[in-house]
């Protein structure tokens, strides 16, 4: 296939997909109870469109709940992990090397449109566009993110406060003006929830996630290097055990 045009979308992405699919948190139960609450579709026997899918984190747990899932990244290291781990099984799941903001894809085919964690990497109009254009009337988009809820814990507030200083691109909870993704208003809202929960993790790959953000992938490499050896320095030194109990919040938004 012929992918010359896609190969500068989430292209950051393509250098830290092992970190990614071993690192970054599942979302909850709660999440997918919510979705189907309010959007009214029963995911199980759905068609999902699940657009910047990267590894399958979303898609996995879509498909474990009877979604027949079409999984859309352009990055091919992603969507390669993604392939791995879904092949054969019903039900299906189909991985479309494509940009999210023109999809391969016909009108009116889905019953739901999903952005877990990247909607803010696609251009907010036409993206929305898009997602409208292959729905059935009846169907929803949805966007979701995890973040740490570093107001929760200090040793999270801590953590977070020592990326903000040495990630000059850094934006999240220690951020004074950070917020959620603004899809909110790229769309005709049907409900916003945010959803907590704890998140059980090794050190090591809480520091693969930390690993796996795109600020970080943006550093030279010895810089990254000393930031994650002192994170897991003050970590190892709080937590001697080694796990952390993280308290997370789900941003869920679902729109038409
Ligand atoms: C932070 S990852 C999210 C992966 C996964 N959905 C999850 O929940 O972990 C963002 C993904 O968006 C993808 N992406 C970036 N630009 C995109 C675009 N224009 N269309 C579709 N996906 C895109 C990246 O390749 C990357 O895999």
């Amino acid at each position: 296939m012929n992918i010359g045009p896609l190969r500068g979308l989430g292209r950051m992405f393509e250098r830290v997909a092992d970190a990614y699919d071993v690192g970054r948190p599942h979302y909850p139960d709660e999440m997918y109870r919510a979705l189907t609450e309010v959007t009214g579709v029963d995911l199980d026997g759905a068609t999902t469109v699940d657009v910047g899918a990267g590894t399958g984190i979303l898609t996995r747990a879509l498909r474990a709940r009877g979604s027949h899932v079409i999984a859309v990244d352009p990055g091919a290291e992603m969507l390669a992990r993604l392939v791995a781990r879904s092949e054969g099984g019903t039900p299906s799941v189909a991985a479309v090397l494509a940009d999210g903001n023109a999809l391969p894809l016909a009108d009116g085919v889905a019953d739901l449109v999903t952005y877990a964690q990247s909607w803010h990497w696609l251009d907010p109009v036409a993206s929305i566009a898009e997602a409208r254009r292959v729905l059935r009337p009846e169907g929803a988009i949805v966007g979701c993110w995890n973040f740490n809820h570093a107001a929760q814990a200090d040793w999270l507030a801590a953590y977070e406060a020592r990326l903000a200083e040495a990630v000059p691109t850094y934006y999240g909870p220690a951020v004074e003006q950070w917020s959620a993704p603004p899809i909110a208003s790229a769309f005709e809202v049907i409900e916003e929830r945010w959803i907590p929960w704890t998140r059980l993790v090794g050190i090591e790959d809480f520091l693969l996630d930390l690993r796996s953000h795109s600020y970080m992938a943006a550093l030279p490499p010895e810089v990254a290097d000393e930031l994650v050896e002192r994170q897991r320095v003050a970590l190892r030194e709080e937590f001697p055990e080694g796990v952390l109990s993280v308290p997370m919040r789900v941003y869920l938004a679902v729109g038409r």
